[in-house]
């Protein structure tokens, strides 16, 4: 198949604007049949303004986006796929929680990616995503994996960006909660996962009044195998943090490569009470006027894990707190007011902080932090003995943004750009001198911000999504819920221009990060055929044309099925009740979307075999009956003839017909 035009998309699209504005002078160009341009924004009731914004983000048929923007799902526990700039949903690829489309969660090696994240026995369906982090090479993103945090379970997975399927589901049962994740190093060489609310590591039960004593914080470094595409728990491992309630989380890149950041926003270690005669969290949290900004060096940690001055904590490798700060690992520098964003600068010099009860973006030096480390010039200890370092000595500078500034990213021309939540606009920024240029108002509340590669070391420019909590009066009405507002600006025009809103009506998208298109290259179909896409080799099931069969064997009835236009084969399964049952199915298919689905009538069945791909699945058919069972992707002309009989004989009438 052809693939759109893709570098060239934005030129067109500028020159496609030109001609129609053009167009639409008087006396313009010829006109086509049918309404005039200005007709037809006279009777949409379009300015000059909307049209532009129309042609810069529309697509016409066939034609592929410049960019890919993955989004996380908030409480939908999955990720979204969106195309850049026409803001076209491409794909909800299913994360932590089950998804019946892509049969995740209803066949057997889905259900036990999905168990592998049960946590402290529970099952859990449903997660909070929170920060898409796409793999990186030498600080640039290289379209290979994406990873995704879950807050709600501090938990962390692994999506291969091949075949955008989730390979991997990783939890170090030493914190309770993430939100400092996921964030890479610029190699991959490790994937940052940041605890959020304290809690004793490991999760043991300790009464509230040990809280400095026993609860901490962590921040985890998750070794990633980019070989095999996965995690290794093994090598991975966490170094221990006061109880501060660590934010969000950034590596640092060229210059500060080997240092991690994140912020804290309760050095108060305020933990409710509000029924107790203690302050309320949101007021215990904004006592103080300064926390601290945390400056790991991963580096050198990562040689102390190796040295082997760890503890096991419920099974995982922790450099605690006392070694930390024996071995030079952790330091703070104090960081104005509850802050949010902890951004690294292209360049990696620069390290932009924002607090939300403070209107600057604060901006520390790398040369300046690694240069007081170096002379151990600390302007004291925190109570748990962690040097801290000089703001004054460590900062560049600060800019005064506006209230609630949150997170910053970057383009390619030196500006960076920062939400403003409480104001609700985003402001840009130049990161040089430090000047403000420039304010966009967004509708409203902007949370998180994603510029085209824009927290890379080679920032593109062009687009910015504005990721707006609230969306009241901009979508038709749906009811007391409503979705987010993902809304697109053209960085690159002579002033921010707002182009586009965009509903996202699941769960609360949290971060996204934006790729050029051309650096992904996702395959087509499964290949060999009979491909398991979640153990990535070749099922010991899989099952050639010609080959299929029913056995009975002392585990049960193995069903050795093909699916292929417009027929599963067998297309009658006849078993006993009682009988634990396994179905294997292959789809023989090689044509590019020829996907099959396989339905069976109340049993929670329901897997998507794509072309080439074999699932199994594993049941008990405990009651007697007829199931009818059925493709579920419209795959042809006699897909609704793509059907077949599952049939539970009675025990009864089988010992019946045996005694006979
Ligand atoms: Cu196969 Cu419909």
């Amino acid at each position: 198949m052809k693939r759109g035009r893709q570098g060239d998309g934005r030129r067109l699209l500028i020159g496609a604007a030109v001609a129609a504005l053009a167009f639409i002078q008087p006396g313009g160009a010829a006109r086509a049949a049918g309404p005039s341009l200005q007709e037809l924004m006279k009777a949409r009731n379009l300015s000059e303004a909307d049209v532009t914004a129309a042609l810069k983000t529309y697509m016409p048929t066939g034609r592929f986006d410049d960019y890919y923007l993955f989004a996380s799902g908030g409480h939908g526990g999955n990720i979204i796929v969106i195309g850049v700039p026409s803001m076209r949903i491409l794909k909800y690829v299913a994360v932590f929680t089950p998804e019946p489309w892509q049969g995740f969660g209803y066949g057997d090696e889905s259900d036990k990616l999905i168990e592998s994240g049960y946590r402290h026995g529970h099952k859990l369906t449903w997660a909070d995503t929170h920060h898409p982090a796409l793999s990186e090479t030498k600080g640039e993103y290289d379209g290979k994996y994406l990873f995704i945090g879950d807050k709600a379970n501090a938990r962390i997975a692994v999506v291969d960006l091949e075949d955008f399927v989730t390979k991997q589901i990783v939890q170090s049962n030493i914190i309770e909660s993430n939100h400092g994740g996921t964030f890479v190093t610029p190699n991959t060489e490790y994937i940052i996962e940041t605890s959020q609310y304290p809690t004793p590591l490991g999760g043991k039960y300790v009464p509230l009044d040990r809280f400095d004593e026993e609860y901490r914080g962590a921040m985890i470094f998750w070794k990633f195998d980019r070989e095999k595409g996965r995690i290794v728990p093994e090598e991975s491992f966490a170094i221990e943090l006061p109880p501060y309630s660590q934010d969000l989380a950034d590596a640092g890149k060229l210059v500060s490569d080997g240092f991690a950041f994140c912020n804290s926003i309760n050095t108060e270690r305020a933990y409710g009470g509000n029924l107790e005669g203690r302050p309320p969290m949101e007021s215990g949290y904004s006592q103080n006027d300064m926390d601290y900004l945390h400056v790991i060096d991963w580096k050198k940690a990562e040689q102390v894990a190796k040295a082997g001055k760890t503890e096991m904590v419920n099974g995982f490798k922790v450099i605690r707190l006392p070694v930390a700060i024996q071995e030079d690992l952790l330091h703070f520098i104090p960081e104005p007011k509850s802050p949010h964003g902890v951004d690294v600068s292209p360049d990696g010099k620069d390290i932009v902080v924002a607090g939300k009860l403070d209107t600057h973006a604060t901006v520390y030096s790398i040369d300046k932090i690694k240069k007081l480390i170096a002379e151990k010039k600390y302007e004291g200890k925190d109570a748990y003995g962690v040097p801290i370092l000089s703001f004054q000595d460590a900062m560049r500078g600060q800019v005064e943004i506006g209230l609630g500034p949150l997170h910053t990213q970057f383009d390619n021309k030196g500006n960076a750009y920062t939400s403003v939540f409480i104001e609700s606009t985003v402001a840009k920024w130049n990161l040089k001198d430090l000047k403000m240029i420039e304010k966009i108002p967004a509708h409203y509340n902007v949370g998180h911000i994603c510029a085209a590669e824009g927290d890379t070391v080679s920032p593109d420019g062009k687009y910015l999504i504005m990721m707006d909590k609230w969306s009241l009066d901009r979508f038709a009405p749906v009811g007391p819920l409503l979705p987010q507002n993902f809304q697109l600006v053209d960085i690159d025009a002579e002033k921010l221009q707002l182009l586009y809103d965009m509903p996202l009506p699941l769960g609360e998208p949290h971060y996204a990060q934006m790729i050029k298109a051309d650096k992904l290259k996702p395959i087509e179909v499964y290949k060999p055929v009979g491909m398991n896409p979640l153990s990535g080799v070749k099922d010991k099931f899989a099952v050639e044309g010609g080959k299929e069969r029913i056995e009975r064997q002392p585990d049960g009835v193995h069903v050795y099925m093909t699916a292929i236009r417009s027929h599963f084969k067998p297309d009658i399964v006849r078993v006993k009740e009682g009988d634990t049952v396994h179905l294997h199915i292959t789809n023989l298919e090689q044509a590019h979307d020829a996907t099959h689905g396989f339905a069976l009538d109340a049993h929670n069945i329901q897997l998507s075999l794509e072309p080439g791909e074999h699932a199994n699945v594993t049941f008990v058919a405990d009651k007697p009956g007829v199931f009818p069972m059925y493709c579920t992707e419209f795959c042809s002309a006699l897909h609704l003839e793509m059907a077949g009989y599952f049939l539970v004989e009675p025990k009864e009438a089988s010992s019946a017909k045996a005694a006979k």
